[in-house]
């Protein structure tokens, strides 16, 4: 039975590991053919291990085991000729362009790189998603959708409040839904849809790390994951300690597929309710 991105090709960025492998296994698995990139190597202000080429070429195992055509690229999201390389390489060898995926992502929360780490968090998360789409832009035409990574952390009041990485963190998020909103009222007249999604706390490298551990548990010398989950947990309204990437995915293929052709705008939370009663004033409805 034919998938429903038979024919598709999708671009999806920060694809080596984490929810970006993740969405690529998923669409690939509806039909797409995947154009995967990652930087694959270590940002200084990031205390946390990133992914490695080693992590991108499984996603490709993974995608091709579906029988499905991918091309990976090495490009950092910052930087727009590296990237722009890299889609028109996929679009060269792939035919086509129907769905950018810009999922890329840092979370550098460690309190030692300070400003740095405010630069880099708006650099890749928001300045990376507008440049990934940016250069995707003119191989799209009437039909295709771009979905772009948020985090309920763009909602949520007084994230970010600490400064450095977390501050730019949580600006970027937040810009990146008044991003979606705008582009999606730019490209709505040519069929094309915008639309974003908002994680809760997912299964991913990004928050299973030992710095992520200390955040949640800073009076703790060595914390664990066990002791660092309570605190995961108390983020979402319903009973679930963290999400898997899948849970995202699903939300990403419907954003992707003609399910939801009509959809655009969207700011869609897949957050176990994180959201829920709390103020999100001057967020993009
Ligand atoms: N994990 C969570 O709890 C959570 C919550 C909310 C939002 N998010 C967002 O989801 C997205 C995916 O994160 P994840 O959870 O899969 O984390 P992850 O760290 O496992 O994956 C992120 C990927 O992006 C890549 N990347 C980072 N900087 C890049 C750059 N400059 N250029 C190209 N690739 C780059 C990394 O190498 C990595 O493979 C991110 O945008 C993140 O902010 C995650």
């Amino acid at each position: 039975m034919a998938g429903s991105l038979q024919g598709k090709v999708a671009f999806i960025t920060g694809a080596a590991r984490g929810q970006g492998r993740s969405h690529a296994v998923r669409l690939a698995r509806e039909g797409a053919d995947v154009i995967a990139v990652d930087i694959c190597a270590q940002m200084g202000s990031v205390d946390y291990p990133m992914a490695t080429e080693a992590d991108l070429a499984e996603t490709a195992r993974q995608v091709e085991a579906l029988d499905r055509r991918v091309v990976t690229r090495v490009a950092d999201v910052r930087d727009r000729a590296q990237l722009a390389t890299a889609v028109d390489a996929g679009v060269a060898e792939l035919g086509r362009l129907d769905v950018v995926v810009a999922n890329a992502g840092i979370s550098p929360l460690g309190a030692s790189h300070g400003s740095r780490a405010w630069f880099d968090a708006v650099t890749v998360d928001l300045v990376g998603v507008i440049t990934t789409v940016e250069v995707a832009f003119d191989h799209l035409s009437a039909g295709a959708s771009i979905i772009c990574t948020g985090s309920m952390a763009a909602m949520m009041g007084g994230v970010g409040s600490g400064g450095g990485g977390g501050a730019g963190y949580a600006f970027a998020k937040r810009e990146v839904a008044r991003f979606v909103h705008d582009l999606a009222a730019e490209l709505a007249p040519q069929s094309i849809r915008v639309n974003a999604v908002h994680p809760g706390n997912i299964d991913t490298p990004m928050l299973q790390n030992e710095m992520m551990y200390k955040m949640f548990r800073p009076d703790l010398e060595n914390p664990t994951r066990a002791d660092a989950e309570p605190g995961f947990a108390s983020m979402h309204k319903m009973p679930v300690t963290t999400l898997d990437a899948n849970d995202i995915s699903e939300a990403v293929l419907f954003l992707a597929s003609d399910a939801s052709r009509y959809v655009t705008g969207l700011q869609l939370k897949v957050e176990a309710g994180a959201l829920l009663g709390m103020s999100t004033s001057g967020a993009p409805g």
